[in-house]
């Protein structure tokens, strides 16, 4: 007999989570103005909100975490976390950050300009939106598949060339400062992108002398998917894998909190002496001098050995297994479902579940109201409130999906949590019909707004 699938570690430090009732979550989400960013830690049972930070570190990080050397300036941790990014990712220069989103301030502080244009497969919102506070204009060059969640396909991640020439040929190269690759596409669905893409990418971009710049967070599923299902990589190790992705980048972008498994930190890592140069100096202005950048020793202690942990393959075919359990059991209740399911988390097709209810009333933020109504269970829209208002006309923007997100934190839930959510889930969607409208905004901030909108039940 086949042996079946199990975890490739097992529990060393245990954290209690806290049950509660229908009753006390109805009056929890409600006093949270129905914005599940407003709950507290323990009003949520499951917190599927993020795979950001949210990831246990081994015995090995945290061992690591006593060797952190905290000197200001030439720290050893410095070096290490050093290492790690050149023999790993293969980059000679980098600037530790405290997150991605600082990494991208730092960096497009050096290079978006107003008026400027930066296309990509699909930019996610922190991405977007340091773009846009810019005055300057993302754009998502997706394929369309990506945009039908019923249909299969390998690479969902993937950028569509045709739709990226044509920005690049209808725009004067100086007002295109990068390409920027998503990887894995989160706002896709956790979808990866190919070798192929990413090679055709790159070649695209020397034909017309505009940089790459790789959104790293989730760089190490990318690969595992590369393994599992691009020709001529299955024998390939993750390491060898990774290598050659980076090889088609001019600098990335990092938030470690995703497969470098720690529960702060980030990175810029540039082949470009010159740009890491420019951009030091925003480092410094922002996060802090060149060989810390908001980080404690410690942390780039625990960073730069999570980097290798996160790019073992055991790591990685543990963590996307489970993330394909949830997937399938939620199938089995006829949830509708991003497929292929991504590396991350598990994308719920809103709009196939409530087809009754209009996009004006925010479907996938419903959704996630009654799951964790239903069950305690915390996940995140990533839809029309997200997607906010078209920073020009003012306008809601209803992107084309609109999903409910359950993001898996990394080694930190078991399958029982995970078959848990699916009956939950599977729960609301027996009981869809009677879920006949969904929010109104009450209470809404210019950019990022659904970190603090403030809603109520129609
Ligand atoms: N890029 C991608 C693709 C991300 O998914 C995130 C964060 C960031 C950049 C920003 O990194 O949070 O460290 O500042 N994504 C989290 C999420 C928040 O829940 O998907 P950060």
């Amino acid at each position: 007999m086949q042996l079946p699938f199990a975890e490739s570690y097992k529990i060393k430090m245990v954290e209690t989570i806290k049950k509660s009732t229908r009753e006390d979550r109805k009056q929890w989400i409600k006093d949270a103005h129905y914005n599940l960013f407003n709950l507290k830690s323990e009003q949520v049972f499951i917190d599927l909100l993020t795979d950001s930070g949210t990831g246990a570190m081994s015995d090995k990080q945290w061992s690591e975490l006593m060797l952190g050397d905290e000197s200001y300036a030439g720290a050893s941790s410095y070096y290490k976390m050093k290492k790690s990014i050149k023999d790993i990712l293969g980059f000679d220069y980098f600037l530790p950050t405290h997150q991605g989103r600082a990494a991208e301030n730092v960096l497009f502080s050096v290079l978006v300009k107003e008026g400027m244009i930066v296309p990509g497969n699909s930019h996610f919102d922190t991405t977007k939106g340091h773009i846009e506070f810019r005055k300057a204009t993302a754009i998502d060059c997706t394929i369309d598949e990506a945009f039908d969640t019923s249909v299969m396909h390998d690479f969902k991640g993937n950028v569509d060339l045709n739709k990226l020439e044509k920005i690049l040929l209808n725009n004067p190269i100086e007002k295109i400062p990068m390409i920027i690759m998503t990887i894995t596409n989160n706002s896709a669905g956790g979808q990866p992108v190919s070798m192929q893409n990413l090679r055709e990418v790159y070649a695209m971009s020397r034909k017309y002398g505009v940089r790459v710049v790789f959104d790293s967070a989730r760089f190490a599923e990318n690969a595992y998917f590369i393994k599992k299902r691009e020709e001529g990589y299955a024998d390939k190790s993750i390491k060898e894998i990774v290598k050659e992705m980076f090889s088609y980048t001019d600098a990335m972008t990092m938030s470690s909190k995703k497969d470098a498994i720690v529960n702060m930190g980030g990175f810029i890592g540039f082949k470009n002496e010159d740009l890491f140069k420019q951009a030091s100096v925003f480092g410094i202005m922002f996060e802090g001098y060149i060989t810390y950048g908001g980080m404690s020793g410690r942390d780039m202690n625990a960073l730069a050995q999570g980097l290798n942990e996160g790019t073992e393959f055991d790591t990685l075919d543990t963590r996307v297994q489970q993330v394909a359990f949830l997937g399938q059991r939620l199938k089995d209740f006829g949830v509708p479902l991003q497929e292929p399911f991504g590396g991350h988390a598990i994308f719920v097709d809103a709009k196939r579940f409530l087809p009754q209810v209009p996009k004006e009333e925010f479907l996938a933020q419903t959704l996630a109201i009654e799951l964790y109504i239903e069950a305690g269970v915390r996940c995140v829209e990533i839809g029309a409130i997200l997607a906010d208002r078209d920073p020009i006309t003012r306008e809601n923007r209803f992107p084309e999906l609109e999903l409910l997100r359950l993001a898996i934190p990394r080694r930190t839930y078991t399958n029982n949590h995970m078959e848990y959510v699916a009956v939950a889930l599977g729960n609301v969607y027996s009981r869809r019909n009677e879920i006949k409208h969904g929010v109104k905004i009450v209470k809404e901030s210019p950019i990022m707004r659904h970190f603090t909108v403030e809603l109520e039940r129609l």
